[in-house]
């Protein structure tokens, strides 16, 4: 952990890691801090793609993704869902009111359906923050918010700490992770109090 974010599995464990994504998902991620298919990377990892990563060479990002290719698998931490087609089926009421939350205050920016309007950067489907039950970095990403200098320019995400109440955004995450991890969550207000 770091600063309350989770850095997830890197290894090559089809389920927890990085097993599943392709050279090309693993070598735009870490030189552009988006993979199609596999969400954008936030908070301290968008740091280290800002600041360092982005200005590696081609053959320097294959040959981490080599690296990262030969770590040994480790079923460990959250497993990474594909967004589930067709919805998430039913919600509870909490789920259904982070719905309604989701429209209001995230939809401008991640559309209905978390394809992402105007920038890949906000695509949500197979991210693995949206899959975590724990939502560590969900949490983060809602109340500190995370930006990204990119080649197209900045992107960027405020954090809601100041417009939503916890109860509010605990609904939100219920939402979120119901509908675009097919990941059952209970994270309590308690996480966005203090
Ligand atoms: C102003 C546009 C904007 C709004 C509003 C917005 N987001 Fe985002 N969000 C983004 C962008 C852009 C990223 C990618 C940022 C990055 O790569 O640093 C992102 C990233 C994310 C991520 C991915 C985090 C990760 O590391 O996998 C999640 C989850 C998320 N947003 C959820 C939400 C929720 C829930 C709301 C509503 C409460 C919301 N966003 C509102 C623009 C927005």
């Amino acid at each position: 952990m770091q600063m309350g974010w989770r850095a997830y599995n890197l290894t090559s464990d089809g389920q927890h890691g990085l097993g599943n994504w392709s050279e090309d998902q693993l070598a735009s991620y870490l030189s552009t801090g988006v993979a199609s298919g596999k969400g954008p990377a936030s908070g301290p990892m968008a740091e280290a793609v800002e600041h360092g990563l982005r200005y590696m060479t081609q053959e320097d990002i294959a040959a981490m993704v080599t690296y990262l290719r030969s770590l040994p698998p480790i079923a460990e931490g959250p497993v990474a869902h594909p967004m589930p087609s067709g919805g998430a089926g039913a919600l509870d009421a909490v789920a259904r009111r982070g719905e309604g939350l989701f429209a209001q205050a995230c939809a401008g920016c991640h559309l209905p359906d978390g394809q992402g309007r105007q920038s890949a950067w906000a695509a949500l489907g197979g991210a693995h923050s949206v899959s975590d039950p724990a939502g560590d970095n969900l949490v983060q990403v809602l109340r500190t918010g995370t930006a990204l200098e990119t080649a197209q320019g900045r992107v960027f995400m405020p954090g809601f700490s100041k417009a939503y109440t916890a109860e509010e955004l605990a609904a939100i995450t219920a939402y979120v992770t119901a509908h675009f991890g097919n990941t059952q969550t209970d994270i309590k207000a308690s996480a966005f109090k203090n």
